[in-house]
């Protein structure tokens, strides 16, 4: 069997994920991160270098490791300020034809029901040209920020299978592929005996 590579571009949606001060450099773009030109540019340059997708990373806090505060991360722009990932997989979904987008989102900081709506409507928007990095969050600022307290290690990923386990019956368990007939003569959008509540009551989430 022939075996493929794939290719990511790596980025954020900030000035800077790990290389601090290459804002700096006179041909550096990073400070036009706030611009929709900008993300439209990135997803242009990526399929025209073919490579498979754009990896969006994020988090939720603020590093602050060093030196046991958050000034030095904001001195530099380390991660911060960040804005959200997701629209920037809409904008360049837009500006491309082929090249997918994989975003990040953290398991403990959104709703499983909002969030698979959000990822269902990229998932449309971009023609299935959408990925998601499922990340368990390993910033304590980022569950102060959420008004939660850091799970431990352990229940986190719990935590996280279950989630999993509540998006999937929603993705794939609530409408069935023929729930939608679309019947112009009797006005019927769907069949709603195709459509089913997940019924999820877990340790964490009651879906219904
Ligand atoms: C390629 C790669 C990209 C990652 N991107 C993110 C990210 O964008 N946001 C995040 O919170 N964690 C990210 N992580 C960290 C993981 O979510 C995880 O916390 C880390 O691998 C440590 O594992 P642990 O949670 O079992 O300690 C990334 C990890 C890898 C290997």
């Amino acid at each position: 069997m022939k075996k493929e590579i794939s290719f990511n571009a790596f980025e954020m949606n900030c000035i800077s994920h790990l290389s601090p001060g290459l804002w700096r450099y006179p041909n550096d773009k990073a400070l036009c991160y706030k611009d929709m030109e900008y993300w439209q540019n990135i997803a242009r340059i990526a399929q025209k270098g073919l490579f498979d997708a754009v990896f969006i990373a994020d988090v939720l806090g603020i590093y602050e490791q060093y030196r046991g505060n958050d000034i030095s991360a904001l001195k530099t722009a380390l991660q911060v300020p960040v804005n959200d990932p997701l629209s920037l997989a809409v904008i360049g979904a837009g500006a491309s034809e082929h090249v997918g987008f994989g975003i990040t989102a953290g398991v403990p900081f959104e709703h499983p029901f909002a969030f698979a709506r959000r990822l269902s409507t990229l998932d449309h928007l971009s023609k299935g040209r959408i990925g998601w990095n499922i990340v368990t969050g390993y910033l304590p600022s980022a569950n102060r920020n959420m008004g939660s307290t850091e799970l431990p290690h352990d229940e986190r990923y719990e935590l996280a299978d279950e989630y999993m386990e509540v998006i999937y019956k929603l993705l794939e368990g609530s409408w069935e592929d023929d729930a939608v007939i679309l019947d112009k003569l009797t006005g019927d959008f769907a069949n709603p005996a195709k459509i089913h509540h997940i019924a999820h009551h877990g340790k964490y989430f009651d879906v219904p």
